[in-house]
């Protein structure tokens, strides 16, 4: 007989504690504890009579050519090249940007046989949805259900290949008092389903709520039990929705998917680089174009500053996509090595398209386009700028530069503005222009005209 008491929990990362705290001593968060009750395991349930089975490690394993790959090789790449057999991948995003008809899209293509497990909307509603979508497979079975217990015989009967939950925070154990949502009803009922996984070789996606401090599913804890946990994001107002992996225990954690919402589902956006320029204005200061690395794939984006004099003490910086620290350094780099006076200038610089970057290769772009908007000067719209830029103002050279500067030249554009260092490992470009460059002056002064 297992008994229960009542514990609180820290919803963000899942401790435990006999009364409530104000502030969690893991994670320092406030306000996240709830009380919950939680089943006391007997001592004896410990020792299992069964026999452990030992196993050497060479031997049969899962290969990579197994992965089911669902043919919309946006949502393929993010996993690592398909789904992986008996993986449980969490696939977590805001209510309303389109995580049920990700999946949806993703089960119809699957050839394998899917079970929709659907705990948030009725079959009704999910039929209306696949109409919409126009989708239509056979190998697609759907259940409305909550309860685990079901949800686990309709898989053992039905054994398809990959199972969806739609959402995790619906389903629910009936042996636990606690209501469904609750941090314990999510731990167990995911611990219950990687089982399945493991021992059925099942791959299991589970759909996760984020909350509003920006955690899946309420607990961390779910992100270290599952394999993969990729998150789905975007902002409402713009069509563009990036998928990127969290973690991932089959692949690398760099590649991003990007779709676009459409009144018909979600299309995959094979050529970013197109979307994100389309709505470029050339002639416009503080505008500039640069090549940065999403994954493996280069992608060139619009760098976009606004610099305006500062009538009050404190000048304002606001930096969208990019580190507010990193802006603050080049800012520095742009006072003291190009004499801009910037330090009572407020500056707002954006990443255009929603794309969030941490590479260093974009601060020239950033530096330049800075300039642009300062001297009131736009910059040359044919160039793509790239380069890291030291605390001297010099040009530090950058990784991959060869696909950055295809990129470029599949785009179009009459110049590639590049790192000195990077000139030697450049070959095989014949229409692109390459222009070396030492320092963050001569680059401003090549190409912002009579700057
Ligand atoms: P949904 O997949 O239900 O989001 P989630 O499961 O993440 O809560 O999609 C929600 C939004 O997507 C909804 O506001 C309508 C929009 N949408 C489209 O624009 N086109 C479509 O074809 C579909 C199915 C949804
Ligand atoms: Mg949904």
């Amino acid at each position: 007989m297992s008994k229960t008491r009542i514990k609180f929990i820290c919803s963000t990362c899942g401790y435990e504690s006999l009364k409530w705290l104000g502030k969690c001593p893991s994670c320092d968060e406030w306000n996240t504890f709830s009380e919950e009750l939680v089943e006391v395991k007997s001592k004896k349930a410990k020792h299992s009579e069964t026999a452990a089975q030992v196993l050497p490690l060479v031997g049969e394993a899962i290969s990579e050519d197994e992965r089911l790959e669902s043919g919309m090789s946006e949502f393929d790449r993010v996993l690592g090249g398909g789904i992986m057999p008996g993986s449980v991948v969490l696939i977590g995003g805001d209510p309303g940007i389109g995580k049920s008809t990700l999946v949806m899209q993703v089960a119809a293509k699957l050839k394998e046989r899917v079970l929709y497990v659907t705990g948030e909307e009725s079959v009704n509603q999910i039929r209306i949805r696949a109409g919409r979508l126009k989708i239509k497979s056979d190998s697609l079975f759907l259940l409305a259900e909550t309860d685990l217990q079901i949800v686990k015989s309709a898989i053992e009967k039905e054994n398809p290949a990959v199972v969806i939950v739609d959402s995790i925070q619906t389903m629910a154990k009936p042996e636990l008092e606690n209501a469904a949502g609750t941090i314990t009803q999510i731990r167990e009922s995911t611990s219950d389903l990687m089982q399945i996984a493991k021992t059925n070789n099942i791959a299991i996606l589970l759909i996760g709520h984020v909350t509003k401090e920006g955690y899946i599913a309420g607990p961390k804890v779910l992100e270290h039990m599952v394999d993969t946990v990729v998150q789905f994001e975007g902002e409402k107002n713009y069509s563009y929705r990036i998928l990127r992996a969290q973690k991932n225990r089959f692949g690398s954690t760099n590649e991003i998917g990007i779709f676009e919402m459409k009144h018909d589902g979600l299309a995959e956006v094979l050529n970013p680089s197109e979307i994100f320029l389309s709505e470029r204005e050339k002639e416009i200061t503080g505008s500039v174009v640069t090549a940065s690395i999403e994954g493996t794939r280069p992608v060139l984006l619009e760098v976009q500053a606004l610099v305006t004099p500062s009538h009050y003490g404190n000048p304002q910086r606001v930096a969208t996509g990019f580190d507010y620290r990193r802006l603050s350094i080049l800012l520095a780099v742009l006072e003291k090595r190009r004499n801009l006076k910037l330090s009572s200038a407020n500056v707002f610089l954006n990443m255009a398209g929603g794309l969030k970057i941490d590479e260093p290769a974009v601060d020239l772009a950033v530096c330049c386009s800075i300039a642009s908007s300062f001297l009131n000067k736009a910059a040359n719209p044919e160039f793509v700028m790239m380069g890291e830029v030291g605390l001297g103002g010099e040009i530090r050279s950058v990784s991959n530069i060869e696909k950055r500067v295809q990129e470029a030249e599949k785009l179009g554009f009459k110049s590639a503005v590049i790192p000195k260092n990077n000139i030697k490992s450049l070959k095989g470009l014949n229409k692109i222009q390459v222009i070396p460059v030492e320092n963050v002056a001569d680059a401003i002064k090549l190409v912002i005209k009579d700057s």
